[in-house]
């Protein structure tokens, strides 16, 4: 049989409406509650996956640069799953460039597994198949799954054992023209991953058992909000679904705290926005930044008010993208 044995796929990078902090199942890799994205246009991942049967280990280049054990590591584990489905033995070199910046606040880790999970099923000769590269994807990084589909993605809790979990895409890019801001507020790397963050959280924030019970009513909220077009609902369900996932990870015992003196600013900056009757969500991820979701015609308003916070360091802009491109 003969395969590709190369593929080149882009995949964009997402942000959380509703968040995703915690897990079911470690092994699986498999979150304890709904989440529910944005793909980002044009927050993009370039990935190259060329098998090459001359060398015994897999080889993994981030940004031009051979990445580190640990970055390896977790890209031959993926690669070991395309591997036993295909039947396909071979090392594959992984060559893989962010086009946005990483420190950029916007995880590239989404958008990283999403292109290898696609780009690897492609280069082994697997058929096309979004679910089950999505299902890949999050075993990777459970964010990863929602970058295979292009705009309003939901990835659902998933019970202890249910490997083939997928995201699912809900609607198109074209569904909504929101615009997410981003207000970038540190360059160095965060303190807590949101691996370990999420862990302690699990281990020891008394809220724990809240959160798993109101993050899927947070998620309705935000899903019909979006439905409907309807920024005022969504403004207040998202912010609570951010403020709700802080607060579990500052409650960890030692607390996380991801909030620097300028993301207080940042989110002040949102709240004189919405007195001024702008309608815009603020929402965070592990680190400092803030990312403000708007309608279209207020972005350039909200993104000068942003650029203009003291401790804000630059903006991007993003908007509603599509899902893995492969050539
Ligand atoms: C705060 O997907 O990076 O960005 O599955 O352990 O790799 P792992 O976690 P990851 O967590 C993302 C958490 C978040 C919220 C979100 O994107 O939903």
């Amino acid at each position: 049989m003969s395969i590709p044995g190369r593929a080149e796929v882009r995949a964009r990078a997402n942000i959380a409406l509703a968040k995703y902090w915690g897990k079911s199942d470690d092994r699986l890799n498999l979150p304890a509650v709904p989440s529910l994205s944005i793909t980002l246009e044009p927050m993009l991942t370039e990935t190259v996956v060329e098998l090459d049967e001359s060398i015994a280990e897999d080889r993994f280049e981030l940004d031009g640069e051979l990445a580190r054990a640990k970055e390896v590591a977790r890209v031959t584990e993926l690669l070991d799953h395309v591997r036993a489905e295909s039947g396909v033995a071979a090392r594959a070199i992984v060559r893989s460039k962010n086009h946005f910046p990483t420190a950029s606040g916007l995880a590239s880790s989404a958008s990283g597994f999403a292109a290898l999970a696609a780009a690897a099923r492609h280069a082994f000769g697997l058929p096309r198949d979004d679910e089950k590269a999505s299902a890949m994807a999050r075993q990777a990084s459970a964010s990863a799954a929602r970058s295979i589909y292009g705009g309003y993605v939901e990835l659902p809790a998933g019970k202890p054992g249910d490997a083939g979990l997928a995201a699912q895409p809900v609607f198109g890019p074209e569904h909504w023209d929101l615009r997410v801001v981003v207000a970038v507020i540190t360059e160095g790397r965060k303190a807590v991953g949101s691996r370990d963050g999420m862990g302690l959280s699990r281990e020891t924030s008394f809220y724990w058992d809240a959160w798993v019970e109101s993050a899927p009513i947070m998620t309705d909220r935000i899903r019909n909000a979006i439905d409907k077009r309807d920024l005022e609902s969504l403004v207040p369900a998202v912010e609570q679904s951010f403020t709700t996932m802080h607060a579990l990870a500052f409650t960890s015992s030692p607390s996380t705290l991801y909030f620097q003196p300028a993301s207080i600013a940042a989110l002040q900056t949102v709240r004189s926005l919405r007195d001024r009757g702008i309608l815009v969500a603020p929402t965070m991820d592990a680190g400092p930044h803030v990312k403000a979701v708007c309608h279209v015609d207020d972005s350039a308003a909200v993104e000068a008010a942003l650029r203009d916070t003291p401790g804000v360091i630059r903006t991007l802009m993003a908007r509603p993208g599509p899902g893995v491109e492969i050539d």
